[in-house]
């Protein structure tokens, strides 16, 4: 199986995990389209969602979903995303597509986090994908500063700017060994809107796809 089809068959099993008619939370990527896709096709009627993007929004209403605010449904049940990595605590480094804050945001505000991934994004130790932040563009350079004094080495992205207005740091090169102490330290730097690191709050279950079907973790 290739990509691609890993991301459908994952897209499709988390499924089980939507309760008719519930509000569901629903974050970003080409896995989460999947899920969405499957969603669609699946029959099954869910009251509304509260997306994680506004990619996330036009793709939901496209098929039909209404797209709530999370002001007005207060916590939710269930809350599917994907991930760029991830490892055997279920922590893991997410912001690849630029949506991490409000991705954090719908985690936080969610009983369950299924996180969707395929066997590609497993790893021993988190790192290898550079960790996105979200700055706030007054705080670029001294942020970036503050992360090269971490041991990381930043790299502006360019011409990409979030749905919340602000702008993307990648850290390369990071030491993530005590991924929960990093993400802690680096919420306290001054700029810093969001980091992707969900070690603090790890998703509760990993669905992986790999050539033998769908595990758990
Ligand atoms: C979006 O900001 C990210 O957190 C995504 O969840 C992550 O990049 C996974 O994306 P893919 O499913 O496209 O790999």
């Amino acid at each position: 199986m290739n990509q691609s089809q890993l991301k459908r068959l994952v897209g499709t099993a988390a499924l089980e995990h939507v309760r008719p008619d519930s509000i569901i939370g629903v974050g970003t990527g080409s896995t989460v389209n999947c899920f969405i896709e499957a969603l669609i096709n699946s029959g099954i009627r869910i009251e509304a969602a509260v997306s994680s993007s506004e990619a996330t929004s036009v793709l939901l209403r496209a098929g039909g979903i209404e797209v709530v605010d999370l002001n007005q449904t207060g916590g939710l049940d269930v809350y599917i995303d994907g991930a760029d990595e991830f490892d055997a605590h279920r922590r893991l480094v997410k912001g690849g597509g630029g949506a991490l804050t409000r991705e954090k945001i719908v985690a936080a505000a969610s009983k369950t986090f299924v996180c969707i991934a395929d066997q590609t994004k497993r790893v021993n130790v988190l790192g290898a994908f550079p960790l996105p932040l979200e700055v706030i563009p007054l705080a670029r350079s001294l942020v970036a500063r503050k992360m090269v004094a971490l041991g990381g080495r930043p790299q502006w992205r360019e011409g990409f700017t979030t749905d919340n207005g602000n702008w993307i740091l990648d850290i390369h090169n990071l030491d993530l060994v005590d991924p929960v102490r990093m993400e802690k330290t680096i919420n306290n730097l001054a700029g810093v809107v969001t980091c992707g690191l969900f070690a603090l709050r790890p998703a509760d279950l990993v669905l992986i796809a790999t050539e033998d079907g769908v595990e758990q973790l």
